[in-house]
């Protein structure tokens, strides 16, 4: 069971539904006994917590990899831009200060370590293998096979690789997160172990 978060997790600014955040939480929680969890996209910390928590219950770590610069879809002009999160003076997003904030209020700091890069700067020169991967970031078909392909390959066998906003239907959402997650599939390494509302979590065989 999720321990007692001492915030409101409704008043976080973000984009995870209860049942995918409590599967991500189980999850994590399983995987991060056996080393540490990395997540691509953090925003303002709504995943980071539930996946932080998980963490913090076996000592572990959890590396949240974001440039906070936004993706496509939260700039200027498109869909889901938050004017609150817009950095005015420098003319860019900038969701770090909130996301530094709302860790510090889950009691995180000691568990969450920012990493505010790009997916495949971040990833150049990491050697370290991971627990578990979950892929949250720019949903470009050019941003989902980055982080695919720059971060499947550092989990170890027996790790979760969990995939946010899987639509079937292209008419529900963008299929960039999807084509990742079959190409996981067809590649023979990840068996599929939970499918909740649109999170797709598969096992590194
Ligand atoms: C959909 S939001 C993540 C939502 C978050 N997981 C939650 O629970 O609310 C996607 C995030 O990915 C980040 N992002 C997009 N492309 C990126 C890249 N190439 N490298 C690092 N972060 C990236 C954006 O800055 C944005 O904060």
């Amino acid at each position: 069971m999720i321990p007692e978060i001492p915030l409101d997790m409704d008043q976080i600014k973000g984009f995870l539904a209860a049942d995918e955040a409590g599967a991500l939480y189980r999850y994590a929680l399983q995987a991060s006994a056996a080393g540490p969890v990395l997540e691509i996209g953090s925003y303002c910390g709504k995943s980071t917590i539930y996946l932080g928590l998980a963490c913090q219950a076996n000592d572990s770590t959890l590396f949240a990899l974001d440039h906070h610069r936004g993706s496509e879809e939260h700039q200027r002009g498109e869909m889901f831009h938050d004017p609150a999160l817009y950095d005015s003076g420098a003319g860019v997003m900038d969701s770090f200060r909130e996301f530094r904030r709302n860790i510090r209020a889950a009691g995180l700091e000691q568990t969450v370590v920012p990493i505010v890069a790009g997916s495949a700067a971040a990833a150049r020169h990491w050697q370290t293998p991971l627990a578990m991967v979950f892929i949250d970031g720019g949903h470009s078909l050019d941003a989902a096979l980055t982080d695919y392909r720059c971060w499947a390959p550092l989990l170890r066998p027996g790790g979760i690789l969990a995939i946010h906003d899987l639509f079937e239907d292209a008419a529900a959402g963008g299929q960039a997160p999807y084509a990742i997650y079959r190409m996981a599939l067809a590649s023979g390494l990840f068996a599929p172990l939970a499918r909740v509302n649109s999170l797709g979590v598969l096992g590194r065989l």
